[in-house]
């Protein structure tokens, strides 16, 4: 990699990592994008899954979309996240599966896998653990996932590619993938991708 591309990198990356970080420490905060509960229900999140959530879980949700919409989660299904931020869409994946399922999410921010950790601990949440890592090499075995969700995080990516490649490796033959994302139907310039603050949001 040039030496100049791997300075953009990492001053996208750092972006992502300071924005993730304000999100799940101050989820009050007026954010360019909508987050919280009146995002989810925005996006036709039910509201008895709202309500059954871990409540800092709510507040800190970053997604774009609604990965539960069209999704079934079969009781006992090992469900992976990647992206998974302050833990929101796994904690409603984990009680679909119910009690024999397992729900694991993989994030690379500290602050977010912090917060979504001692939730998942303090209310109970036996079948979910937050792994931290990248979702370019997510850290979950082959082929181990019944279903893999996924919600605003690919486009955070610079390896876009990879990151499909690791949702098909980590998915069972057959199983099930509902990734919600922003898309962009044109061609976005350099001034825009090479600029973090605009990359993170
Ligand atoms: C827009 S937020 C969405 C979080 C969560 N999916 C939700 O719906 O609330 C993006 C999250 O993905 C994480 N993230 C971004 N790029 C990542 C990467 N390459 N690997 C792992 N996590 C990443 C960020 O730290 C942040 O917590």
């Amino acid at each position: 990699m040039t030496t100049a591309r791997a300075l953009t990198e990492q001053a996208l990356e750092s972006a992502v990592l300071g924005m993730y970080t304000d999100v799940a420490a101050q989820p009050d905060k007026e954010y360019h994008f909508w987050s919280g509960r009146p995002a989810a229900e925005r996006f036709g999140y039910r509201a008895e899954w709202l309500d059954a959530a871990p409540l800092p879980a709510v507040e800190s949700f970053a997604g774009v979309g609604n990965p539960h919409l069209h999704l079934e989660v079969p009781s006992g299904a090992t469900i992976v996240d990647l992206g998974s931020g302050a833990g929101l869409d796994l904690f409603i994946a984990a009680r679909r599966a119910g009690p024999t399922g397992r729900a694991i999410g993989v994030e690379m921010n500290e602050d977010m896998l912090r917060k979504a950790t001692a939730l998942a601990r303090e209310r109970g949440y036996a079948t979910v653990e937050f792994r931290k890592g990248r979702i370019e090499e997510a850290p979950v075995a082959d082929g181990c996932a019944d279903v893999v969700i996924s919600n605003g995080v690919i486009n955070l990516s610079f390896r876009k590619k990879k990151v499909m490649a690791e949702a098909f490796r980590v998915l069972r033959p057959g199983g099930r993938a509902s990734l919600t994302d922003v898309v962009s139907e044109s061609l976005i310039p350099d001034s825009i991708r090479n600029d973090p603050k605009l990359w993170a949001s």
